[in-house]
């Protein structure tokens, strides 16, 4: 029950990583299949994974590991609900099914990581264009959520349509060194999830799958309110900035000891360096590292949601002054993400503001 005392939100409004969670689209990975193979996925890819979207692109998820990833997802709702935050989720989608353009075909991939292809930025919700040819419609399934909540007010930014064609996948990343991209600047593309947000200051990563067209299409569409900081960082395979770099209270960054680059927008910040991931190398680990240990939700500036068997990072998030929710989430790991890619939080507890140093 709200209290007199508190503030009413609009119906999208988050700013930070970590202000008081009240709603939170959860993703499914019912219906979801191996990715369509394209070359540009490759120096993203734990190294197998390259042999298996090319023999299995387009076919169902193992459907044993995939149940298990679902009833996780499931329980991580039913945790978040018992806290009194909305979960929502997305409409069931076949990915397996085949769409294409007049230059490619591909299947699609899942519904399991809203907060790659979507981000929230202040009372707007922002559909970005995603340069795997295979989640070009992954969004779909959000559609009716994204609607709903423009119905009642929310706001609601789709970024170009990218055409995808292979004038954007002839980048110069060259393999042996680990140098370059493997996409060029032809169209704007980004996912959302290479964008980390620090109230009226977003960061953002060059990546894989971010170009600079894309990233400058996002500033100017935010407007002048924001200001949009790309970082550098350590990582040749680089899609993704929420196991390098995660907020987790104003002045409290958790970040990856490999990959994070010391950058003065942080001066004032206390850094974490997150602790080796607790996963072995027999996990089947389909699209990222074992990084996602990092991956965590925040509920409000005090509590964490951290993987339960994380036990190196649950003592180190404790010891800092956090209150860990532990919740088990290792078969989601394999299909492409952790606590944070899962989710989208569509409504937190705050107005914006300035957080980073040097900024204004
Ligand atoms: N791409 C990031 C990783 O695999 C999330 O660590």
């Amino acid at each position: 029950m709200s209290g007199p005392s508190e503030e009413d939100f609009p119906v999208v409004n988050s700013y930070t990583e970590w202000d008081p969670l009240e709603e939170v689209i959860v993703g499914s990975l019912a219906g979801g299949v191996f990715p369509t193979w394209q070359e540009s996925m490759g120096p993203t890819l734990p190294h197998d994974s390259v042999r298996i979207f090319k023999e299995r692109g387009g076919t169902p998820l193992p459907a044993e590991h995939a149940a298990a990833a679902e009833e996780e997802l499931d329980g991580f709702a039913a945790v978040l609900q018992e806290r009194g935050i909305t979960v929502v989720r997305p409409e069931p989608v076949d990915h397996a099914r085949t769409f294409g353009t007049p230059q490619w075909q591909s299947a699609g991939n899942s519904s399991g990581m809203p907060r790659d292809l979507l981000i929230v930025v202040g009372d707007t919700i922002v559909e970005t264009p995603m340069s795997w040819r295979c989640r070009k419609h992954e969004v779909d399934a959000f559609r009716g959520l994204i609607k709903s909540y423009f119905r009642r007010g929310g706001g609601w930014l789709a970024a170009p349509q990218p055409e995808l064609k292979d004038a954007l996948f002839d980048g110069d990343f060259d393999p042996a060194t680990e140098t370059g991209w493997a996409i060029t600047d032809f169209e704007p593309v980004f996912d959302a999830a290479d964008f980390m947000r620090f109230g009226d200051d977003l960061v953002v990563q060059r990546s894989h799958v971010t170009n600079e067209f894309g990233i400058e299409w996002m500033r100017r569409a935010l407007g002048s309110r924001f200001r949009v900081h790309e970082v550098p960082v350590n990582d040749p395979h680089a899609m993704h900035i929420d196991a390098t770099m995660v907020p987790l209270a104003p002045g409290k960054l958790l970040v990856n000891p490999d990959r994070y680059v010391p950058n003065p927008l942080f001066r004032d910040w206390e850094i974490l360096e997150a602790p080796k991931p607790a996963l072995g190398p027999d996990w089947p680990m389909y699209f990222c590292s074992p990084w996602l240990s990092m991956n965590v939700l925040s509920l409000d500036e005090k509590t964490v949601v951290v993987e339960r068997q994380e036990q190196p990072l649950l003592d180190a998030l404790t010891d800092w002054g956090f209150t860990c929710v532990p919740v088990d989430f290792r078969h989601v790991y394999s299909f492409g993400g952790s606590f944070h890619c899962a989710t989208l939080d569509v409504r937190r507890r705050g107005r914006g503001g300035t957080y980073l140093d040097g900024t204004v």
